[in-house]
């Protein structure tokens, strides 16, 4: 036992001499890093901020071997020594050998970026793992980047962003099922040992069955306002993993990654690979504080014009479909003008005359206005928009190709197409063949010369409605595995041209509907299409599923017909808790509608700061009861807006009432009904009375009804 502590303590010590100790930290965490006697990083912390970092263990070990191994939590394990659970990294070097190990290098610390060297001790291999953390936001990004200098190319089979370890008896993952006209739906089960993983291998409409977004709830389910939850998600538009193993000690470690499936690789020598971002948060008041910390970083450091206004606006998608001519659509124009909302967005069916698209069938590609439909082009139009006052936007989907289109015709080599065997037709298109710089250039001209020809187009739609469904690549030939991560560096580097060109244009991020939807494609795209499921009860599902990780500004909410016999009051009041269009045919519903329609969009136009630039407290979630509310304070406290809605309430359900959340409990506040169909007046009891926050965050107000498809929008103006 004498001989035991001695040994222990002589490691201690030869630690504490040797130790390089590092600190990540925000204004509430603390991740910990050190080196081992024998130079390998470990962590050693995550958790709340500690007070000091002094008398850390440098090692905690994770397995049952006693041998004087060393098993702790090693940050960025690889594969073919000792590490005997998931890897953050797996190489075949040039030889064949498939081990490598990593050992700490040097590190530097500037400002809020730390980046850390480590370097095999037998192989010419350098990884360089970056922090960069957030400290208000309480956000941290993290990365890697894997270098070599071996005679010829090395393959990476597994490459992560990172892993992050925690420690306790019992971990709850919440995650976020989608499918199409159903995204984003949570659902918790309780992590055992082993290993459980959330992925995605559609390659391009890629999150359309799993959103990249994860919370684990540490020692009980997550939940709204208490205890600890991390929070993450992955900035990338391609293939992702996120791997949540427990390992025999009990230990979880968290693995964020471009999905190594089909993806092995090549990388030649002295050429940096990049790891996507991995974000994340550790909340100690639940997911709700969590969801306010991506909402707050992102807007103002992700997300493009994170912290500039949007445009409302009127789609003609749900009204015309692909059945228009210049005409209706003059009518279109002139109705959003009525509406008085910024901008007309032309939806799918503008192009293609060979081939025109007059369904999916044909014309993808072909990116000439149809000029039987349109004869005086699109410049027509945009002038028709202008001379109205209004904004233009359109619809593009610029990675895809119809075979029945004049682009196949002429280049066949352009597609992702498997050579031995018969396509598979998603939506009868198929991929173009983004790795190829050739296709990038067509693709960033065809987008260039519309947006030149028509200066006064401010925003895309840039639509993605097919997965990659041949994964094979004419332009990589034997680079198969580098098809996946290609295509996706491909996407950016046309995005970052066309950013860099025509910086004043917006644009929305659609997959049909939610099936994309990362935080690297919205530093490009300044807001997304959460679905194309626009029936409001669905709606908010969705959209609070959404809420989780992304602001209501970057979530599109049109006002549309799905639906119709939820009231329009209520398929307003659902669309003004993101980011506010239309898409209904306007121009038929009766006066009183097109007038509640107009006081609505100016209602926007004051709210749209407290909505989108707004602090978010989910109040009553429609997982757990038959109604839901949410409120969102405006950035200086002084107005609070509540949305509230009862969806399926039971005959006499006993009702609760809605407790405020945010406001200044000592500040008074006028609470009004807005929203209100035109000519009636709000039958609330507590309509144009003063309140302190006090009173309305602990007794709260009755605004839950039990009428089905019920909704109630009240605005706090602080006295
Ligand atoms: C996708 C989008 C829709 C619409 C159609 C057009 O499905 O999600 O909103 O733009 O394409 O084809």
């Amino acid at each position: 036992m004498k001989h035991t502590l001695y040994i222990l303590s002589a490691i201690i010590s030869v630690a504490t001499v040797y130790a390089t100790d590092i600190r990540i930290t925000t204004d509430d965490i603390d991740l910990l890093l050190t080196t081992s006697p024998n130079g390998r990083l470990y962590q050693t912390y995550l958790g709340k901020k500690l007070l000091t970092v002094e008398n850390l263990p440098w090692q905690q070990s994770t397995g049952s071997d006693n041998s004087g191994g060393e098993k702790g939590w090693e940050v960025y394990p690889s594969r073919g020594t000792d590490n005997l659970f998931d890897d953050a990294l797996v190489i075949e070097h040039n030889d064949g050998n498939l081990s490598t190990r990593l050992y700490y290098q040097s590190h530097t610390q500037r400002d809020s970026e730390t980046i850390i060297t480590l370097k095999d001790d037998a192989y010419p291999v350098e990884v360089k793992l970056h922090y960069v953390t957030y400290p208000h936001e309480n956000i941290i990004t993290c990365w890697s980047e894997i270098i070599h200098h071996e005679k010829k190319p090395i393959y990476l089979s597994t490459y992560a962003s990172n892993m992050l370890y925690l420690k306790d008896n019992h971990y709850y993952l919440t995650q976020f099922n989608s499918d199409w006209a159903k995204e984003a739906q949570m659902s918790t089960q309780e992590l055992l040992p082993g290993k459980k993983t959330i992925s995605s291998k559609l390659g391009t409409r890629v999150t359309m069955y799993e959103e990249p977004f994860f919370e684990v709830g540490i020692g009980t389910p997550p939940s709204e306002d208490e205890g600890t939850v991390l929070m993450g998600t992955i900035g990338w538009t391609g293939n992702f993993q996120e791997s949540f193993e427990i390992d025999n000690a009990g230990v979880l470690r968290i693995t964020t990654s471009i999905n190594p499936c089909n993806s092995r690789y090549t990388l030649q020598s002295n050429t940096p690979f990049v790891t996507p971002q991995c974000i994340f948060t550790l909340s100690f008041e639940g997911v709700g504080q969590g969801s306010r910390n991506f909402h707050n970083w992102s807007r103002r450091y992700a997300v493009k014009e994170g912290m500039g206004s949007r445009l409302t606006l009127l789609n003609n998608w749900e009204s015309t479909g692909f059945d228009f001519d210049q005409q209706r659509l003059t009518e279109v124009i002139h109705e959003a003008k009525d509406l008085d909302v910024d901008m007309f967005l032309l939806d799918d069916g503008w192009f293609g005359n060979k081939y025109p698209r007059n369904n999916d069938g044909a014309g993808l590609g072909d990116w000439d206005v149809n000029r039987s439909k349109l004869p005086d082009g699109l410049q027509g139009l945009v002038q028709t928009a202008t001379t109205d006052g209004l904004r233009f936007g359109l619809w593009v989907e610029p990675e895809m190709v119809n075979p029945k289109s004049e682009l196949y015709t002429k280049h066949p080599d352009w597609v992702l197409q498997q050579p031995n065997r018969t396509p598979y037709y998603y939506r009868h298109q198929l991929v173009l063949d983004l790795p190829n710089p050739a296709v990038q250039e067509y693709v960033y001209n065809t987008i260039a010369t519309i947006l030149t020809t028509n200066p006064q187009i401010r925003y895309l739609k840039w639509d993605c409605n097919s997965p990659i469904t041949n994964n094979y690549s004419p332009y990589l030939g034997k680079r198969q595995g580098n098809l996946y991560v290609d295509y996706v560096r491909g996407l950016y580097t046309i995005w970052d041209r066309i950013n860099t060109q025509f910086p004043d244009v917006y644009i929305m991020l659609c997959a049909g509907g939610g099936g994309r939807c990362d935080y690297k494609a919205l530093s490009s795209c300044t807001e997304f299409w959460p679905s194309d499921n626009t029936d409001p009860l669905d709606r908010l599902y969705i959209q609070w599923g959404f809420s989780q990780f992304m602001p209501s500004k970057v979530m599109c909410a049109h006002i549309t017909s799905w639906n119709s016999s939820a009231s329009l009051k209520f398929r307003t009041d659902v669309a003004m808790m993101g980011k506010l269009g239309y898409d209904l045919n306007y121009g038929s519903l009766s006066p009183t509608d097109k007038q509640f329609c107009q006081q609505a969009v100016q209602n926007w136009k004051v709210w749209q700061p407290i909505v989108l630039d707004g602090q978010q407290y989910r109040l009553v979630s429609p997982y757990t009861s038959n109604h839901m509310a949410v409120n969102y304070v405006s950035s200086d406290s002084t107005q609070a807006l509540l949305f509230a809605y009862d969806l399926f309430p039971r005959f006499r359900e006993n009702i609760q009432s809605v407790k405020f959340k945010g406001l200044i409990p000592t500040a008074s506040y006028r609470v009004t009904e807005e929203n209100l169909m035109p000519n009636t007046s709000s039958q609330l009891p507590f309509h144009g009375k003063t309140f302190s926050g006090d009173y309305l965050m602990k007794v709260g107000l009755d605004v839950c009804t039990d009428n089905r498809m019920h909704s109630t929008v009240l605005y706090l103006r602080r006295d």
